[in-house]
Parts: structure tokens; C-alpha cells; sequence
């Protein structure tokens, strides 16, 4: 059989976890597709920045010529932002390959119009590691639970607002001093804003309001509320009340079934609730559906390996769409229910 080409746009964190997996499980992952994975070119913006361990033939930084080889089975997408990602997403799917991508941002703001452009060249758009990192949230909500009906989501989808709320709730820190502790720590970043804010939550939230519904909402449907205004003392008092604060994504279908809602901000959990032992940068997801009832996704949201083992998944399953001749579901799939704007909760 002849090897699957695979292109590999952007080399940090998580791409060159993506390469070294794809280098030492190279049998396994023959063995798991039913066909050799060739690694065809990886482009970078710093060439002098990839890590050790990948070959120097491969890397270009001409991204642009790399999507448009031809010969291109599937293009992985790690660069993140809005562009060049969406440019070159499209490209490559213009010049026959299935794309992978961990771009939740870009997902957010334009997954209708990069999913129809998929379906139109006939190609897959697969994106698990786009939210909660290694955690299966896409594939399961898209295609395992494809035959019930999902009535709510409730995610603790960013790591670096979950570790500071653990903090401040086991320690009895303020908010800065948490903060502080995880920036020492690496886990946010030297400009928290898109963490502390929500919006990388409100991100994710529109991403998975879209696969549980199965319909389209977008980041400005959105409601989004920060953290940074909880206190030691909204502690004190939520644990007098048997609770403690999550910075939640809260996606939910209306009563009637007719809309959904998706909104993030502080909220209270029942100590009971097993989001409440969500402890340090851990992701987790509560769904509720009419006929499974209630299922939690746990599991690292973040970091290299855990992100490229979301990213790897994906590969083998677009790999194994291409050798069949199939595609996975495309955005017919979609019902497009009416999303409704959140007012102040
Ligand atoms: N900043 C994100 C987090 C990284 O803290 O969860 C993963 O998307």
C-alpha cells in the first residue's frame, strides 16, 4: 500500500510531540490505519527553533507551497490563530488533502464555512485537540452519542483558571497570589487575558455547543464572563453553602428543544457534583443526554503530549475515512438549531 502524506503546519509544543509520536509508533500506526504514515513536510515560521530529532529536509517555511504539493493526504494544522491557519485550511482542501487541526480560536470564529469547504472538496475537517486537549469530546458527542439526544453540556475546559480556583480554594489565596503561583508554574501565560477572561473557554464552549447540538454557534453567541473578580471571601461563602466555584462552559438546549444557549462565568457547584473534584489545570465535562443520562470526560486540557495524542487520533481516523473513500460527518450532518444570545445571568 502506498504511504499516506502527511504535512505538518506549525512545529511548537504540540508539533513536534505530533512527529515524534508519528516517528516511534510508526509501525502501530500503520498497523491501526492499514498503511505506512509519511511525514511530506513540515513548515515553520523560525526554522533555528525545531527541536532536535526532525529532518532538516523536511522543513520549509513556505507553508503555503507545502498545502499546494497536490500530493498531500492530510494537512496537520498547529499554528493556531485565525491566519494564515484559515488560508492555508482552505487550501489544502482545494489541492485534495483532509485537514487536522487544533485551532480553537479559528474553529470558533469560522468552523460552518471551513466545515462546507471541506464537504464541497470532499474531504474530512477533524479537530479534537482544539478543546480540552486529550480528552475525547468531539469524536464521542459527534458520532458515539449520534443517535440520542444531548440536552446539556457543563465543561471545566480551561486548566489555567481551574488551577487558580483549586488554589484559592484550598489554600484561601487571593486571586492575584493564584495567578502568580500559575504563572511560576507555566501554566498561564505572561499575558493571562484570554485564560482569566473566559475567552479561551467561551472558544471551546462555542465549539462544543455546536457538536453536542449539532448545529453551528460561533464565538459571538456566546455570553462570556471572567474570573477575576471571585474573592477569598465568595469561598468562604460558597463553602458554607456545601459549594465550591468553577469557571464553567454551560451549553444547553431550551425546554422546548427549539433553541440552545452557551455562555461561560463563574458559577457554584454542590461539592457533590463530581466536577467539584476537578482539581489543579484538569479539564473535565459533564453531559447530560436523554437516553446515556449522565457521562464525565476527564483528562489532561493541555500540554504537548496530551494535545498530540488528540492530534494523532484524528489522523488515523482521516486516514482510515481516505483508504475507505469515505468522509466523516460533513456539515449536511447539521440540523441548525437556532442559537439564542445570553442576556446577564
Ligand atoms: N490556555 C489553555 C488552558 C490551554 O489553560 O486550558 C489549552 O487550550
Amino acid at each position: 500500500t502506498r504511504p499516506l502524506k502527511v504535512a505538518l503546519l506549525g512545529c511548537g509544543v504540540v508539533g513536534s510531540e505530533v512527529v515524534r509520536i508519528m516517528t516511534t509508533h510508526a509501525a502501530d500506526l500503520a498497523a491501526r490505519i492499514g498503511a505506512p504514515v509519511e511525514l511530506a513536510g513540515v513548515a515553520v515560521r523560525r526554522p533555528d527553533r525545531v527541536r532536535e530529532g526532525i529532518d532538516k529536509d523536511l522543513i520549509t517555511t513556505d507553508a503555503t507551497a507545502l498545502v499546494k504539493r497536490g500530493d498531500l493526504d492530510v494537512v496537520v494544522e498547529v499554528i493556531g490563530g485565525i491566519e494564515p491557519a484559515r488560508t492555508l485550511i482552505t487550501t489544502a482542501f482545494e489541492h485534495g488533502a483532509s485537514v487536522v487541526s487544533a485551532n480553537k480560536a479559528l474553529l470558533a470564529q469560522d468552523g460552518a464555512a471551513l466545515h462546507a469547504a471541506a464537504e464541497e472538496h470532499g474531504r474530512d475537517l477533524y479537530y479534537e485537540a482544539a478543546v480540552a486537549g486529550a480528552i475525547p469530546l468531539i469524536r464521542p458527542l459527534r458520532e458515539s452519542l449520534a443517535g440520542d439526544k444531548v440536552n446539556r453540556v457543563l465543561g471545566i475546559v480551561n486548566g489555567t483558571t481551574n488551577f487558580i480556583l483549586d488554589k484559592m480554594e484550598s489554600t484561601g489565596a487571593g486571586y492575584q497570589e493564584a495567578l502568580d503561583e500559575a504563572t511560576a508554574l507555566g501554566y498561564a501565560e505572561a499575558d493571562p487575558t484570554a485564560d482569566v477572561e473566559g475567552f479561551d473557554a467561551a472558544a471551546k464552549a462555542a465549539i462544543l455547543a455546536g457538536i453536542a447540538f449539532h448545529t453551528r454557534v460561533r464565538l459571538d453567541d456566546v455570553y462570556r464572563e471572567g474570573m477575576t473578580e471571585v474573592t477569598a471571601a465568595d469561598f468562604a461563602s460558597a463553602k458554607e453553602m456545601g459549594c465550591t466555584i468553577k469557571l464553567l462552559a454551560i451549553c444547553e438546549r431550551a425546554a422546548d428543544g427549539e433553541s440552545v444557549t452557551a455562555r461561560v462565568h463563574p458559577a457554584m457547584i454542590p461539592l457533590s457534583h463530581p466536577l467539584a473534584s476537578v482539581r489543579e489545570a484538569y479539564n473535565a465535562v459533564f453531559v447530560e443526554s436523554e437516553a446515556a443520562g449522565q457521562l464525565m470526560f476527564y483528562g489532561p486540557g493541555a500540554g504537548g503530549a496530551p494535545t498530540a495524542s488528540a492530534v494523532l487520533g484524528d489522523l488515523v481516523a482521516v486516514c482510515r475515512n481516505k483508504l475507505a473513500g469515505a468522509t466523516g460527518p460533513g456539515e449536511s450532518a447539521y440540523t441548525r438549531l437556532p442559537v439564542s444570545p445570553m442576556g446577564e445571568v
